[in-house]
C-alpha cells in the first residue's frame, strides 16, 4: 500500500463502508493515503471493511449509522472527529434495499423508507459534515447515485426517483457551499457485480449475462472501478470540478440498442 498518496492528510467518511462499493471506495482511498472512517447500518460488516484497510496498511475506524436518522448521522461525524481530528472527503454510499410496485401497489412507509435512506440520508450527511469539512478549509462529497436516476425502470419509482433526486440534490450543494472550498459531485454507476444488485436476477452469474449486454463494453462494472471515479473526485486531480454526475457506467445510458425493420428492439 503507498501511504504517501493524493489523499495524504485526508480524512474520509464513507457511509454504507461495509458494502462492497463502499469497501472498494475505503480500500483504494486508503491506499492513496486518507483515513477512514467505515460507517454502516450493519456495524459488524463495518468492522471488517476497517480491518481490511487496517491489514493494508492503512488507518480506519468504523461506527454505526443510521443514515435516515438525524442523531445517528450526527454521531457518525463526530466519532470521525473523534478519531482523526477532522473531515475533508464525505462519500455518500448507504442505499436501502427498494421495493418493486407502482404507486397503487407501494405503501406510503415504503416510499418514505426510500427517500428516507437514499435521499435524505445523504442530506443529513451533509448537515452534519459540511461544518467540519468548511473548518478544514474544504472538501468534496461524493454522492453515490445511478444510471438508473437518469433511465427510469418500470416498477422502480423509489430507486430511481432517489437516484435522479440525489444528482440534483449535489448540483445545489456544490452551488451552496463552493464559497466554503467544498466541491460536490455525483458518481452514477452503471450495473456493478455486487451481491445486492445481482440477487434481483438470481446471482452474479446470472447477473453477467443478463446485465452485461446493457452496457456498450458488453459487460458489468466491478466495484474498483467506481472506487477509481470516487478517488479521482476526492483528490485534487478534482481541483476544478464541482456540480457534475461522472456516469462510471460502460455507456449504459449511451446505449440504446438495435431496432429491426418491425420495430422490435433488443440489446446488443
Ligand atoms: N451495484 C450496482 O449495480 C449499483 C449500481 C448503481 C448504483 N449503486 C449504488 O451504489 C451503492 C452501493 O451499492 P452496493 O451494490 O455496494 O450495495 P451494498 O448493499 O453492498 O452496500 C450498501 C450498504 O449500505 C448500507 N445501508 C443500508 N441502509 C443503510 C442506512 N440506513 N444507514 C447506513 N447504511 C445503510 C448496507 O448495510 C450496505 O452495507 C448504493 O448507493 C447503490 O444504490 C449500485
Amino acid at each position: 500500500m503507498t501511504i504517501e498518496g493524493r489523499m495524504t492528510g485526508h480524512v474520509a467518511l464513507i457511509t454504507g463502508g461495509g458494502g462492497e462499493i463502499g469497501t472498494a471506495i475505503a480500500l483504494r482511498l486508503a491506499s492513496e493515503g486518507a483515513s477512514i472512517a467505515v460507517a454502516d447500518l450493519d456495524l459488524e460488516k463495518a468492522e471488517i471493511t476497517a480491518q481490511k484497510v487496517i491489514a493494508a496498511g492503512g488507518k480506519a475506524a468504523a461506527t454505526g449509522v443510521d443514515v435516515s436518522k438525524a442523531e445517528s448521522c450526527e454521531a457518525a461525524v463526530e466519532a470521525t472527529m473523534a478519531a482523526f481530528g477532522k473531515l475533508t472527503t464525505l462519500v455518500n454510499v448507504a442505499a436501502t434495499i427498494t421495493p418493486d410496485g407502482t404507486v397503487e401497489t407501494l405503501s406510503l412507509d415504503q416510499w418514505n423508507d426510500a427517500l428516507g435512506v437514499n435521499l435524505t440520508g445523504a442530506f443529513l450527511m451533509c448537515k452534519y459534515g459540511v461544518p467540519k469539512m468548511r473548518a478544514a478549509g474544504g472538501g468534496s462529497i461524493i454522492n453515490i447515485a445511478s444510471q438508473l436516476g437518469h433511465l427510469g425502470v418500470q416498477h422502480r419509482s423509489p430507486y430511481c426517483t432517489t437516484k435522479a433526486a440525489l444528482i440534483f440534490f449535489t448540483r445545489i450543494l456544490a452551488m451552496d457551499h463552493a464559497a466554503d472550498n467544498i466541491r460536490a459531485n455525483s458518481i452514477s454507476p452503471g450495473f456493478i457485480l455486487t451481491e445486492r444488485s445481482s440477487k434481483r436476477v438470481g446471482g452474479k452469474d446470472k447477473a453477467r449475462v443478463i446485465n452485461g449486454p446493457r452496457h456498450l463494453l458488453n459487460r458489468p462494472g466491478e466495484p474498483e472501478e467506481i472506487a477509481a471515479g470516487a478517488a479521482y473526485l476526492a483528490s485534487s486531480d478534482a481541483s476544478f470540478v464541482t456540480g457534475t454526475d461522472l456516469l462510471i457506467d460502460g455507456g449504459y445510458v449511451t446505449f440504446k440498442g438495435r431496432m429491426d425493420a418491425a420495430g422490435k428492439t433488443s440489446m446488443l
